[in-house]
């Protein structure tokens, strides 16, 4: 007999960082959903709540997985209190239980939108009060059953957030760098690159090695929630464990840690700091002595021989979180430089949220699209090429 979570399919809205929805549209439909609608920022498909364990395992470049409870019109609050009252509350949050509401509200009746998460905490504890005599709590702690109200004019959806905390945190960040990219995104630029896990993987200015991390985990197939051990989706009433236990024996089974990769992963920073940051991170996401560290300046960085073309990606510092912009000039000169030297045998990226400071440096390239990190738009540079101005300049100074 199927229970609520292998039961109805619904809507499943699954959101990520602004620019990767793309690369996100791409992991649901190799995962065999259809991807129904897409943005920048968000994949719509279908499925059941079991459908939403799998998501939440699988998914490298997602943030969160809605399952949608109903849509409907509200034009204000209490229009918004009388359909919610109506869902069956019972079915997914447990009377002695804890729940939270997070939020995108505009509507022009609702002046503080912590207003219309109250209507929902509202209309959730008046259904199960009334049918159990007892009634959750209800706070803002993401760490167990979790609720999200879209509403925007009058068109109103409810989801239950089958995620909690954002799936970008993996948990093998012990040691942070300078400037962190988020799990998700490095995992959206390793696929925006083509690598394909048997080719070498170079990371130069790996920082806390995030990116190097999330290639190796590509290549592995390991599923990026692997060893997570909390879900929203646990604290539901109607959670069932063995269907979790099968989704996590199917990752288990696909996950290749002793698997003989057939090229080199190497992760490299002028700052030693760093690198002792990317070894205690590899050994935390189970990558120790699969990657190789080493301190190196971008300019002096090991670039192994290789019969397969490979991969360089350059995560260099941006001028407004990271220094003055005609200081990087020169490091970005140098990167022009080491990716063009290397260009017959490995395929160059530079991910840079100052891309007008490759522009000074003379370099020219493919403008592979915005991303996000955090509020910083960066762009992925692929092929980049000195001027030949700006090859002469480097080639002259370099004699001297
Ligand atoms: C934007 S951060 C990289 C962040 C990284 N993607 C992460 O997620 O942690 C840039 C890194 O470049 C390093 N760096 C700066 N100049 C360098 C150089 N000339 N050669 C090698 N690394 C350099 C810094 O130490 C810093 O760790």
């Amino acid at each position: 007999m199927s229970g609520v979570f292998d039961g109805e399919p619904s809507v499943i809205v699954i959101t990520c960082s602004a620019g990767i929805g793309h690369f996100l549209a791409d992991e649901v439909r190799e995962l065999g959903f259809r991807v129904a609608w897409e943005s920048s920022c968000a994949v719509e498909t279908e499925g059941t709540l079991a459908d939403c364990m799998t998501l939440n395992m699988k998914l490298r470049t997602a943030h969160r997985v809605l399952y949608t409870l109903d849509r409907f019109r509200a034009r204000n609050a209490n229009n918004l209190y009388n359909s919610l009252v109506e869902i069956p509350w019972e079915r997914y949050i447990q009377p002695d239980g804890y729940f939270s509401v997070d939020r995108t509200v505009e509507n022009t009746t609702i002046l503080d939108t912590r207003y219309a998460s109250l209507k929902v905490k509202d209309a959730v504890v008046d259904r199960l009060r009334g049918k159990f005599g007892r009634r959750p709590d209800s706070g803002n702690e993401r760490d167990q059953a979790c609720l999200f109200l879209h509403w925007v004019d009058d068109r109103a959806s409810i989801y239950i957030d089958t995620t909690g905390e954002s799936l970008s945190f993996r948990g093998y960040r012990l040691e942070s760098s300078d400037a962190p990219m988020r799990e998700s995104l490095a995992a959206a630029l390793v696929k925006a690159t083509g690598w394909n896990g048997r080719t070498n993987f170079l990371n130069p200015m790996c920082g806390g090695g995030t990116i190097a991390i999330e290639a190796l985990w590509i290549a592995q197939n390991r599923a990026p929630a692997l060893t997570r051990e909390n879900f929203a989706f646990m604290h539901l009433a109607c959670y069932e464990p063995s269907l979790w236990t099968k989704v996590k024996a199917d990752a288990v089974k696909a996950y290749e840690p002793d698997k003989t990769i057939p090229c080199e992963i190497i992760a490299s920073d002028i700052d030693p700091r760093m690198v002792e940051a990317t070894l205690a991170n590899a050994q935390a996401a189970g990558a120790e002595g699969r990657i190789r560290c080493e301190v190196a300046d971008v300019a002096m960085s090991s670039v192994p021989e290789t019969t397969e073309r490979g991969v360089i990606l350059v995560n260099p510092p941006y001028g407004d979180r990271m220094g003055d912009p005609m200081l990087l000039r020169d490091t970005y000169a140098d990167i022009g430089v080491f990716l063009e030297d290397n260009a017959s045998s490995y395929d160059g990226f530079i991910f840079t949220g100052s891309p007008e400071i490759a522009e000074i440096a003379g370099i020219v390239a493919e403008d592979r699209g915005s991303f996000y990190s955090g509020r910083i738009e960066c762009r992925l540079l692929a092929n980049p090429a000195l001027t030949p101005d700006a090859r002469a300049m480097y080639r002259r100074r370099s004699s001297k």
